[in-house]
Parts: C-alpha cells; structure tokens; sequence
C-alpha cells in the first residue's frame, strides 16, 4: 500500500503519522505544499527491502547494497533544498498542533454560518492540518445562488481566495493516459482507459457546486479571528438577492493592510 500523502504532512489517523500506514507513504515538498523546497519529494519506508530498492531507484540506479540496484535516472534533491526542508520540519512539530486547534475554530465558525456546513471529521482523525481548508456550500439554502458566485463573493468580501477542488478525474486537466503511445495496446483497452468515458457525478457537484476550497495559510487564522468568516458568509448571505444574476458585492475593504506604492523617483531639475 502506497499512501500518497503529497497534500499531507502532518495529520494522524489514531495517532499514527499519515505516511506511516501503509508500506510506503509518498510526499511532495512541491512549492504550494504546507512543507517545501520549490520541488521535491519524500518516501518514508519501515521495511529494509524497499527502503534500499529506492535509495538506488532515487541515485541514477547506484549499487549502494550488494545485489540491489533499480535502472533509473536522478531523482536526488539538493542539500541546499535539504537544509530549508529540515527547518521546515523543525517548525511543523511546533505548528501542527495550532493548526489542528485554528482549523477546529474555523470549523465551527463554518457551522455558525448559514446555508454552509463544514466537513465531517472522521473519529480516527486525531490530528488534521494539511494543505487545504475546505467546507461545503449547499445551494438550495442559498435560494439557488451558484457555488462559484459565492466563492468569488467571499473572496472579495475577505480579500481571501477561495476556490474549488481539483477537477473530477474525467475532466482532469493531468490525466489522460490514453494520449501516451505505450498505453495503446488494443482499441478497447484505449477506450477502457479514456477517463472522459467515466460519469462521475458526486465528483462533478462537489466541483461545480458544492466545494469551498482555500489555501493552507487559513490554519494561521487564530480562534479570536475565526468569527471573521462567519460575519462574511452571513453578510452574504444577507444579499443573497443581489448575487443570483451573478454580482457579486462590493469589494470590502482589504483585511491586511496593502503596501504602500514606492514613490516615483523626483525628476532631477537641471541645475
Ligand atoms: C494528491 C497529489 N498526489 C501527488 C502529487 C504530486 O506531487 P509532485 O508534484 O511533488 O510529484 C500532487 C501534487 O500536487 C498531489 O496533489
């Protein structure tokens, strides 16, 4: 079993790290993750055989134990990126925990709100923060304003960026395994692989919409602030009648202060 873990560091299930759980548990230190080095990536393994197959398999398949080596190319990141990625680590034992706490708080204030719910946490999950924080939008409550009208009226309301999730597997913009060459071996198995052949429909709703989706810097908001997301969406939802023909509200003022524009330097006047 291999837990792709690329959005996961340092949840627990039971108070298991994820990547801990299966035999392999694969992680992305890719520049939007919680925990990166621009681009890269870990393999955590308990067990001796295939921890020595990837440390062949990662340097352009080396002998680095008798008898075990895997035909590969570079898969090595940079001790510089290294160096930031253990810094990274060092502040995540510290962090992990408050974001578990700030994602709670921000939870609850999704169901302060109405016409929202946040999502439901699985018991097994003893620890979550991650890369996303998300809740769900259900339309029906809003009198039929559409999920992606709301994201762009809340985004402007908080100066937050709120979108959806990835596209469903068979509208995904990465997989299309049956444009690769290897992959035709018959007409049928070039079919049976084609994803646009799929219908996937709770998928699709949650896409278009059902799913609330923002950045990993959400688990910083502390619990004091929290409430500000309530205020948002009930604010909203107030005006909902304005939004159905697709307006969304007046922008409000910025959260964060902006940066004040450098001034132009002053024209030199001719002594
Ligand atoms: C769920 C999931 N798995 C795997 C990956 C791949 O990670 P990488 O780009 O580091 O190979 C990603 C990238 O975002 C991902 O979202």
């Amino acid at each position: 079993v291999i837990e792709d873990c690329a959005h996961c560091h340092g949840p627990r299930w039971d108070d298991r790290g994820a990547g801990s759980l299966g035999d392999l548990g694969a992680f992305s230190f890719q520049s939007s993750k919680l925990v990166n080095s621009a681009e890269g990536g870990a393999l955590l393994t308990n067990n001796e055989d295939h921890y020595w197959r990837i440390v062949s398999q990662r340097s352009c398949g080396r002998e680095y134990r008798p008898g075990v080596r895997v035909h590969s190319g570079n898969y090595r990141i940079t001790s510089l990126q290294a160096a930031i990625l253990r810094g990274q680590l060092a502040a995540l034992r510290r962090n992990a925990g408050i974001m578990d706490r700030n994602g709670l708080a921000l939870d609850a204030a999704v169901a302060a709100a109405p016409g929202v719910r946040p999502l439901r946490r699985n018991p097994h999950i003893t620890r979550q923060c991650g890369y996303c924080f998300a809740f769900l939008f259900d339309p029906q409550a809003w009198d039929g304003v559409s999920g992606e009208v709301f994201r762009r009226a809340l985004s402007a309301e908080l100066n937050w960026g709120f979108g959806s999730t990835y596209e469903p597997l068979n509208a995904s913009p990465v997989y299309y395994p049956h444009k690769k060459r290897r992959h035709h071996l018959s007409p049928a198995y070039r079919r049976a692989i084609d994803p646009a052949r799929w219908e996937l429909p709770v998928a699709t709703e949650l896409y278009r919409s059902r799913a609330v989706v923002t950045g990993w810097s959400a688990y910083g908001v502390s619990p004091a602030r929290a409430r500000y997301l309530t205020d948002a969406i009930v604010k909203i939802y107030e005006q909902r009648a304005t939004l159905r023909d697709g307006t969304p509200p007046p922008r409000a003022a910025p959260a964060r202060p902006r940066r004040r524009a450098i001034p132009a330097r002053a024209k030199r006047r001719p002594a």
